[in-house]
């Protein structure tokens, strides 16, 4: 294993630790600068609110990237029969998580695990998790270790289990994708020059370049393909406005 500024490689399989320093001290500012953000965590939330119970016991959920607790606390809000097991690799995230998430992780209905998603999953017992959820997570991922996370999900996944994914996914047709990035980094530069926060400006659009490069961009179709080509049956995308999307994924039942 070795030990890099931007994250921890093992065996190739690299995750990046993209959300340390001023983007996770000062991330309640994504309300402004990506208010689809905190919708798409209310989505998440009222998904799981309508999904079936589980028979007379609590819905095992996973959440991956939970960050600072904004879906955890949408999904805990949603039905209280959820427990979750929410994963961040970010400290300074965790942190804040534990803050916002104090009288869920009382009552013992989340714990948060400092764990990179891979690893994370990787440590789960196959078959064993009724909810894999996330939102604003897997984009961030380089796309081999996301094609390898999408396939622990599927292994962690009882049979009729559902993964729910509130994310940024590029469109298939890239000249409309780099309009929509041109008309998401003006956004950027409008918000948050006008409060006089340039430092904040530079590490976002820095963070935009990152979503959008070859290596990590998540467009919709590939990934729907790979989703498909590791098992899951149906995929549903439930929402989608410009890269916000919600979609949903099964493990068919066996
Ligand atoms: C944009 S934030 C979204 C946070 C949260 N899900 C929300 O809805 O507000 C992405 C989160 O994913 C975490 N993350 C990114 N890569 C990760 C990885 N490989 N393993 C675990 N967490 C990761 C980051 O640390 C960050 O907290």
């Amino acid at each position: 294993m070795t030990k890099t500024a931007g994250g921890t490689e093992f065996a190739g399989e690299k995750a990046e630790r993209l959300f340390s320093g001023q983007l996770s001290a000062e991330y309640e500012m994504l309300k402004l600068i990506c208010p689809a953000a905190a919708a798409m965590s209310g989505r998440v939330g009222d998904f799981v609110a309508h999904m079936p119970a589980a028979p007379a016991r609590p819905l095992n959920a996973v959440e991956i990237g939970c960050g600072t607790g904004i879906t955890t606390l949408a999904l805990l809000q949603a039905r209280e029969d959820l427990v979750i097991a929410a994963l961040d690799n970010e400290p300074g995230m965790l942190s804040q998580a534990r803050d916002n998430l104090s009288a869920f992780i009382d009552q013992g209905r989340v714990r948060l695990i400092e764990a990179d998603a891979l690893a994370g999953l990787r440590a789960l017992p196959t078959g064993s998790i009724d909810l894999v959820a996330s939102a604003y997570a897997a984009h961030n991922f380089l796309e081999p270790y996301r094609v390898k996370v999408l396939a622990e999900i599927y292994r962690v996944l009882a049979p009729g289990g559902l993964f729910v994914n509130g994310d940024r996914y590029a469109l298939d047709n890239t000249a409309e994708q780099t309009r929509l990035t041109q008309q998401e980094a003006r956004h950027y530069f409008k918000t948050l020059s006008a409060i006089n926060r340039h430092d904040l400006l530079e590490q976002w659009v820095i963070h935009l370049f990152s979503d959008e490069s070859a290596d990590h961009i998540m467009r919709l179709g590939p990934s729907l393909a790979a989703m498909r080509a590791i098992g899951f049956d149906p995929i549903d995308v439930r929402f989608r406005d410009g890269v916000n999307t919600l979609l949903t994924a099964a493990k068919p039942d066996a």
